[in-house]
Formats: structure tokens, C-alpha cells, sequence
């Protein structure tokens, strides 16, 4: 039993509070590797932003938890080393069962995340309350977040073809029963680089596929239901088309992508939205500047000379979206 204290990590309680009243979202990043995680920490400190590091479950099979467990300890002691202590969080993305979140618990995890949002709604609130039950009598207690709603795309555990928006009707009773730390809501985001289908889509006079604006009238009414109480948007990649241009031009192949506009995420994040959950950006990222490389270089087969460069856009990115997006630069 590790207390995630032990790590230098903390929980999002006072976090979020002062996020919801601040008017900005924290960043939530999800890593599987080194490479990310040092970006992320490096952009942090850069920014003075505090940071949600996210595991996945496919990141714990991936990257093995107790690995990625130490790398979050790690980051408190490579944020302290650049110069400037910033508030960490190690939350588990996406629980997919009591058991994975009670050993994420155990294990120092500051934050969980228990998706019920596929179950029918009483089965979400009895797994939901549960996990909270453990997660809050913990000596140290570990906040916990909840969903509502179904977003499209796949995720590790849970799939789901279509979205269901959160019905605002619901989220008093949720929250009252389950006694969740907050709440990720479908307002219309969804996990990847294809968030919408083009024909929910227009295009532009570049061909380039334009979005339908988010469903901000659903947040509105949740935030009516539930004044000040921290909001989640998972699916938040904007999914720059710089990148997935590069990504084609280096012989990729990623048709009709197209992400959440920085200025949707930019109105989301002064409301009571606290943090925002961005992984395919990064993955953008990544692969753009190792295409690159590979292209430009053939003979490169030194891993640290297109990780390098992957870590140093990837750090551009975190720093830009902390500053320019999110708006958390300068809070921590
Ligand atoms: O919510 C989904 C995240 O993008 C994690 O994706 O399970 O492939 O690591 P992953
Ligand atoms: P994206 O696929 O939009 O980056 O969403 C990530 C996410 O919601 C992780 O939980
Ligand atoms: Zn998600």
C-alpha cells in the first residue's frame, strides 16, 4: 500500500476548486513513455502549469502501472530539478472496474476515474458510489470522477459506436448519490482523430473539414443544475491540421480527420469545465516528427535522434494548449 502523498503527488480537490473559480482548465495528458512524460513535465514547469498525468488502461498494459506509477514520481523530482515545483496528479483514465481502480489506489494513484457511462444509469451509480466509498476513506483521500453520458469512439474498455449526450436531468441525482469529485460530461467531443463523420462536417474553400460546434447549451444546463462543480471534457484533441498534413506529406494516411477547435475548448475552459482530457494530439505530434526524420534521413537509426525531436514538438504543443487553450499557465 503506497499513499500517492509518499510521491509527491496530489489530488485534484483544491485544484479544481481553484480552476472552476479561476476561469481555466487543467491539462490532462495522457503518457505511456518516457519521451511524453518529460515533455509534459518540461512544458509544466516551462508554463508554471499544474498537471494531470493520465494512464490509460491500454497504457498500463502497454508500459506496466508500477513502471509508470515511479515515472510519476519521477516527474515530482524532474519538475523540482528544472527549477519549479508544480502540483502533479497521477489519475487512472478510463477505469473500467472497482478492482482496477481499488489497485490504482493502493498502488499511489492520486485521482481515479471509474467509467460507468456505458451501464445502465442505476448500475453507473452503484459502481460509481462504490469506488468513491473506497477511494474517500482512503487515509489519504483520492478524488474520483464519473461520467455521464456516452461519447463515440473507442476507448480501451468501453466502445460505444454513437454518442449520448448527458441528460442534464440526471446530474443532481448522480452526483448525490455517487458523491463523485467530478463529473466528464457528453456535450459532443469524442475520443481520436475523427470526431465527427464528414457529413455531420462542412468544409471550407480548402477543403479542410469544419466541425459542429459543441453542445454548449447542455453545459450550461448541467452548470445550472449543479452550480460550481467540476466538469470534465474527455475527447478534447483539437487535431491540428499542421500535423496530419505532415504526417500525409511523410507518406502517412489519416483521411478525414478533423479535432475540438482551440477557441470551443477556450470558451469551455472559463465555465466550470476543470480539466480537459488531450491524448491524440500527442499521438499527432509524435508520429508527424518521427515520419520526418525518417523521411529525411533514411540512414538514422538511433531512436534518440527521432524521439528527440518528437519530445522537443511535443513539449511545443503542451506549452502552447497551457498558455493559449486551456489558459492553467501561471497557476501553478
Ligand atoms: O481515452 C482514451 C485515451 O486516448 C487512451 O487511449 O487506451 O489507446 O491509451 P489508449
Ligand atoms: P482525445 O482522443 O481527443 O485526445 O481524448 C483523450 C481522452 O479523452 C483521454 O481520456
Ligand atoms: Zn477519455
Amino acid at each position: 500500500m503506497t499513499s500517492y502523498k509518499e510521491l509527491g503527488l496530489v489530488n485534484t480537490k483544491d485544484l479544481f476548486k481553484k480552476a472552476v473559480s479561476g476561469g481555466y482548465a487543467l491539462p490532462a495528458y495522457n503518457f505511456n513513455n518516457m519521451e511524453q512524460m518529460q515533455a509534459i513535465i518540461q512544458a509544466c514547469v516551462e508554463t508554471k502549469s499544474p498537471v494531470i498525468l493520465q494512464v490509460s488502461a491500454g497504457a498500463r498494459e502497454y508500459a506496466n502501472q508500477n513502471l509508470l506509477k515511479n515515472m510519476a514520481r519521477g516527474a515530482v523530482e524532474y519538475a523540482h530539478e528544472l527549477g519549479y515545483d508544480i502540483p502533479i496528479v497521477l489519475h487512472l483514465d478510463h477505469g473500467g472496474s472497482f478492482e482496477i481502480c481499488r489497485d490504482c489506489i493502493e498502488t499511489g494513484f492520486s485521482s481515479v476515474m471509474i467509467d460507468g457511462s456505458h451501464l445502465p444509469y442505476d448500475e453507473n451509480v452503484a459502481l460509481t458510489k462504490k469506488v468513491c466509498e473506497f477511494a474517500h476513506s482512503q487515509k489519504d483521500y483520492v478524488t474520483v470522477e464519473g461520467e455521464l453520458g456516452v461519447l463515440a469512439g473507442v476507448e480501451d474498455d468501453v466502445s460505444a459506436e454513437h454518442s449520448h449526450y448527458t441528460q442534464p436531468s440526471e446530474v443532481i441525482d448522480f452526483v448525490g448519490k455517487t458523491k463523485v469529485d467530478s463529473l466528464a460530461i457528453s456535450i459532443g467531443t469524442s475520443h481520436g482523430r475523427a470526431k465527427f463523420k464528414p457529413e455531420q462536417c462542412t468544409r471550407n474553400a480548402d477543403g479542410i473539414l469544419i466541425p459542429p460546434p459543441l453542445r454548449f447549451d447542455i453545459l450550461e444546463e448541467v452548470e445550472k443544475k449543479i452550480p460550481g462543480f467540476p466538469i470534465v471534457l474527455h475527447g478534447s484533441s483539437s487535431v491540428p491540421i499542421e500535423y496530419v498534413h505532415m504526417i500525409e506529406k511523410y507518406g502517412g494516411k489519416l483521411t478525414d480527420s478533423v479535432g475540438i477547435p482551440e477557441e470551443q475548448l477556450r470558451k469551455a475552459a472559463k465555465s466550470a469545465v476543470c480539466k480537459i482530457n488531450i491524448d491524440s494530439d500527442g499521438r499527432l505530434a509524435m508520429t508527424a516528427l518521427i515520419r520526418k526524420v525518417f523521411t529525411e534521413k533514411p540512414d538514422e537509426f538511433d531512436p534518440r535522434k527521432y524521439l528527440g525531436p518528437a519530445r522537443d514538438e511535443l513539449k511545443k504543443l503542451y506549452a502552447h494548449k497551457n498558455q493559449n487553450v486551456l489558459g492553467s499557465a501561471g497557476q501553478a
